[in-house]
């Protein structure tokens, strides 16, 4: 069987494969449909200092291809967290990691902190999507110096590898992601949820409650591919991909332009289980293409075959 083991940002998976934050509870609730030791690991839903109730229904709705949401990051708060979650964490077997969210500075700092003593926490990724409430709400990844000073609070607060998660709804992601990797980041996660709405033209109603929330699934796999590669070809720092895996083949699309590893999100609410399948079908994708390990496959688009920098071509223009 081909080798599925990556190593990065310290942590060593036994197969690239996580699950997406939000999308797969805090990891255990799923074990059932996806038992973790079939996994590289376990990305927790969003944790925040306080619990949250999130935003009013509608908060999530189909379109076409994926999903909106807005789920407001409902959770209870690390209290809870530390009380309930994270001991059963530690019987997990693959790696865990605390997705950790705040409105200011000073609540990633905190919570990294809190969290730094806890043993079931591999690792932190620091969900930048959050709106930052003193810098008019616009969300700490749209920003590379709010981005940068979030990831040096974070370092200076603890010893455990950082993962910083971008968002893909900026004009420059290369620029978000050398910022993080400036303030101490171990590694980035490319990408959360693009901005998208939709509304029903027959009653005037939005979709969801706040018309505008987060896209994600298949529909956005070639955005998030793109904002990876960028990421790839900016740091030096290794690549978590994100945003519509939902086979063995997009996993190693990710990999082919650099990515370490991919997280699984939306693809798990239409099957929960088959996120614990896809590593035994990427083995045989590998092996059916005569590759033994699945580092070979990793970067093999190159950083040279074109610049980022450059412009992409303007509709019609092309
Ligand atoms: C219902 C839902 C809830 C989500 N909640 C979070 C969250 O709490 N924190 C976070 O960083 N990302 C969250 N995300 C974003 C996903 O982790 C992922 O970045 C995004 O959905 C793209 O991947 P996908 O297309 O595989 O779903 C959420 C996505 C969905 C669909």
């Amino acid at each position: 069987m081909a080798s599925l083991a990556v190593s990065l940002a310290g942590l060593e998976l036994r197969n690239p494969v996580l699950s997406a934050s939000g999308t797969f509870g805090h990891g255990l609730e799923m074990q059932h449909f996806a038992p973790p030791r079939l996994l590289g690991g376990l990305v927790s839903k969003t944790v925040t200092l306080a619990p949250r109730p999130g935003n009013p229904l509608p908060r999530i709705c189909e379109t076409e291809a994926g999903l909106l949401n807005s789920i407001g990051l409902e959770n209870r708060g690390l209290e809870y967290y530390l009380r309930e979650i994270a001991p059963a964490m530690r019987a997990a077997e693959c790696v865990v990691i605390t997705n950790i969210g705040g409105e200011r500075i000073e609540d990633f700092a905190e919570l990294a902190a809190r969290l730094d003593g806890e043993s079931a926490v591999d690792a932190l990724e620091v969900n930048l999507s959050c709106p930052n409430v003193q810098g008019g709400k616009l969300p700490f990844a749209t920003d590379p110096r709010t981005a940068e000073a979030v990831l040096r609070r974070v370092r200076a607060s603890t010893r455990k590898p950082l993962l910083a998660k971008l968002s893909p709804n900026v004009t420059d992601i290369g620029e978000i992601a050398r910022a993080v990797e400036a303030g101490g980041a171990d590694a980035v996660t490319a990408v959360n949820t693009l901005l998208g709405m939709s509304v029903d033209w027959r009653t005037g109603k939005p979709g969801i409650n706040t018309v505008m929330g987060g896209y994600s699934g298949v529909g956005v796999k070639p955005v998030a591919l793109r904002c990876a590669w960028q990421c790839v070809s900016a740091v030096k720092i290794p690549v978590i991909g994100c945003g519509g895996v939902a086979s063995a083949s997009d996993v190693l699309e990710f990999l082919a332009v650099g990515c370490r590893a991919v997280e699984v999100g939306t693809s798990c609410f239409s099957d929960p289980s088959h996120i614990a399948r896809l590593p035994e079908q990427l083995a045989a994708l590998l092996e059916g293409a005569g590759f033994s390990d699945v580092n070979q496959r990793i970067g093999v688009l190159g950083k040279g075959q074109a610049t980022p920098a450059c412009r992409p071509p303007v509709a019609g223009h092309a």
